[in-house]
């Protein structure tokens, strides 16, 4: 029995997340080893308790083969402190370096670039998930008067940056994809950056298989836009990485289609969540597209070892969308539910 915990979260968290659990529902309904239990470590208890998070939630989660998250966000809690605490939690409290977040373009008509030639996507961007801007290092001081100094400190390390290049290496070289993009921005970050773009050349000589190409971020976002479909794979820090993975989004369908999987390749503890956030503007009424919330589940399944529903997961979503069975933003007129029903009929029909 494979055991999953469901984080739904805040806002549109909730509502994506209920329609992936019945994809779960209707594959343990045929017989697939999957137990799930839900918990609510979301903006509600952060504001009841003090802590979205129970003591030991970190260690009580990690019995769990692997955790379906919804999204964090709640326009109460502005500083994001709760969402820091479980996702960001996660991140750094399980070491989950590697963000893999998937963009691929499952129908033409919705690329920002429909009827050109350059519609086409199909990318794979690793995204390094507990260093840089985000290692939670720096302070505040005067703060509130004209002189006051923040300081946000980007920490990255030479094992850190090679641990993810060289698993975005293995990764393009067994699967392959190429060529390999690094994303950095060393002509300005004079010290990090020059450590990623020297871990990336040096790492590269150990994979002669893997093509290679550098773009500085700039230039890079410019191109995503421009021409998606040339980009196969790309690596890249935690900040950039977040940035290009709602850039790539939007050239593949729009933040209702991209989903992701953070992991640590070592120790196999994985988060599976959207790319999008609690879409608080939309909350609520049933208007939220949930694939990207199933097609995170369909990552899940596929981590857990269950390779055919994996794929089934990923034709149903693709069938729904292609038939026009979709929310509005991705060309339907149906709702998150109707949404939802639709990719598991399909699923059971074939399954
Ligand atoms: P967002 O991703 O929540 O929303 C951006 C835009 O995309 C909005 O117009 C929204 O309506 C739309 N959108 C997002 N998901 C959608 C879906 N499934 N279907 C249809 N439309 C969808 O980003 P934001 O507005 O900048 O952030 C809102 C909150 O979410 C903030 O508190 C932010 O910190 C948080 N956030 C959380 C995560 C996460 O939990 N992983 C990720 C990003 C942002
Ligand atoms: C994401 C989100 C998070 C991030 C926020 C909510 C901390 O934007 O998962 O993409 O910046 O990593
Ligand atoms: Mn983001």
């Amino acid at each position: 029995m494979k055991r999953i915990a469901v984080v739904p979260g805040d806002g549109i968290g909730p509502e994506v997340t209920r329609e992936s659990v019945k994809v779960l529902e209707v594959l343990s309904g045929q017989g697939l080893p999957l137990a799930w239990e839900e918990f609510d470590f979301n903006a509600d208890r952060y504001l009841e308790t003090g802590s979205a998070l129970p003591p030991g939630g970190l260690e009580f989660l990690a019995e769990f083969d692997a955790v379906l998250v919804g999204a964090f966000g709640d326009p109460r809690i502005p500083d994001m402190a709760h969402g820091r605490q479980v996702l960001l939690g996660l991140r750094t409290g399980w070491d989950l370096y590697v963000n893999l977040r998937p963009a691929l373009l499952l129908n033409p008509k919705l690329s920002p670039l429909a009827h050109t030639e350059n519609a086409a996507v199909d990318l794979l961007i690793f995204r390094e998930n507990t260093a840089g801007p985000y290692a939670n290092a720096g302070g505040a001081v005067r703060m509130g008067t004209s002189e006051e100094v923040a300081v946000q400190e980007s920490i990255e390390t030479r094992g850190g940056v090679e641990r993810l290049v060289r698993y975005a290496f293995q990764s393009c070289r067994k699967s392959g994809r190429s060529p390999l993009t690094l994303v950095d921005k060393h002509n300005a970050m004079r010290f990090t950056g020059d450590l990623w773009f020297r871990t990336f050349r040096e790492t590269a000589r150990d994979f002669p298989q893997v093509e290679t190409e550098h773009f500085f971020v700039d230039a890079f976002c410019m191109e995503l836009v421009r021409s998606p479909g040339r980009f196969r794979a790309v690596v890249t820090d935690n900040l950039f990485g977040d940035i290009a993975s709602d850039v790539a989004a939007a050239m593949a369908g729009g933040p209702g289609m991209a989903p992701s999987v953070t992991l640590n390749p070592e120790t196999g503890r994985a988060v599976f969540e959207p790319v999008h956030g609690s879409a608080p503007d939309i909350a609520g009424r049933g208007l939220s597209n949930p694939m990207a919330s199933i097609l995170s589940t369909g990552l899940m399944l596929e981590h857990l070892g269950f390779s055919r529903e994996a794929g089934l997961v990923r034709d149903a979503v693709k069938w729904c969308l292609l038939e026009g069975k979709a929310t509005r933003d991705a060309g339907g007129n149906l709702g998150t539910a109707g949404t939802g029903d639709c990719i598991c009929e399909r699923l059971l029909a074939e399954y």
